[in-house]
């Protein structure tokens, strides 16, 4: 997540590589970025914080403890902005880690890849007007951003960090489908993420509900409505909500210590 970022960023040219310093653990990673993007990459992060202006951590939940609980982190970090997209991992919790730091959480998802993402943003209460129009910049070179309050973010973390994945389900079934009824796995997947894309374009478009924009393809005693009442027998919109419900219950134990590795 952190070099699909870091790959928007340079891309946008919101920095120049020169004004990137990244850290990694491992020396493989840091080589690679250094080829990649020519930026510095090392592996000391006090030393790299105390050099920046921005900082965005990007490590797993639950090594967040031990990268920011840290006397050389707490010097590095007081006055500036520091941005954690680490899932589960409250405004509280960064801030007693972090008291001198200027703090936000975002949640951003993997289409930031594709500059097609969607970051939601939480800013703690020594940020302001300032340091929100820097993580707006810098989110906004992968995709959409919006702000919130840190207690919408479990939900955020499920609807939108695990959302695609959701999302690629769906699109797989309605190949599936597709497929059933003759059609090639190639040209079955290339229609539906296509239907997905129009779709998500329209509802953001024409800020139509997605009931009224249903409507509209539904003629009487045709197909649509046919394949509708079929997924309505499904319960699907109950299975969905369920399922965002439930990915954010997880979302919220994330940040603790002793769990184990989570995998998205
Ligand atoms: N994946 C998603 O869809 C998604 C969406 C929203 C938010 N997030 C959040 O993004 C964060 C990163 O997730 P990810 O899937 O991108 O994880 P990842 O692939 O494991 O990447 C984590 C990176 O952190 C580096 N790292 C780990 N410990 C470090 C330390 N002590 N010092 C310096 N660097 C360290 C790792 O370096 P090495 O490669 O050398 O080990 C690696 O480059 C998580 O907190 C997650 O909750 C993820």
């Amino acid at each position: 997540m952190g070099e699909a970022i870091l790959a928007g960023l340079l891309h946008a040219q919101v920095f120049t590589p020169a004004g990137v310093h990244v850290t990694v653990r491992r020396p493989e990673p840091a080589e690679r970025l250094r080829q990649t993007y020519g930026i510095a990459a090392g592996h000391d992060n006090a030393a790299a914080c105390a050099d920046a202006d921005v900082i965005l951590v990007a490590v797993k939940p639950q090594f967040m403890v031990e990268l920011l609980d840290d006397d050389r982190m707490r010097a590095a970090t007081s006055g500036k902005l520091v941005i954690s997209i680490a899932a589960g991992v409250r405004l509280a919790t960064l801030g007693a880690w972090l008291p001198e730091a200027k703090l936000i959480r975002a949640m951003p998802n993997t289409p930031c890849l594709v500059s097609q993402g969607m970051t939601v943003l939480a800013p703690g209460p020594r940020s302001g007007v300032e340091e929100l129009a820097i993580a707006r910049k810098i989110f906004a070179a992968v995709g959409r951003v919006i702000e919130l309050e840190d207690k919408h973010m479990d939900a955020v973390t499920s609807l939108n960090g695990s959302g695609p994945a959701f999302a690629y389900v769906m699109l797989e079934a309605l190949a599936d489908g597709g497929v059933m009824m003759g059609l090639r796995r190639d040209v079955a997947l290339e229609i539906a993420a296509q239907v997905f894309l129009g779709a998500a374009t329209m509802v953001l478009d024409t800020k139509l509900h997605p009931a009224a924009l249903k409507d509209q393809v539904t003629t009487p005693a045709g197909s649509t409505i046919a394949g509708l009442l079929t997924m309505e027998d499904g319960r699907i919109r109950s299975v969905l909500a369920r399922t965002i419900q439930e990915a954010a219950r997880v979302a919220a134990s994330l940040g603790g210590p002793s769990k184990p590795e989570p995998h998205g």
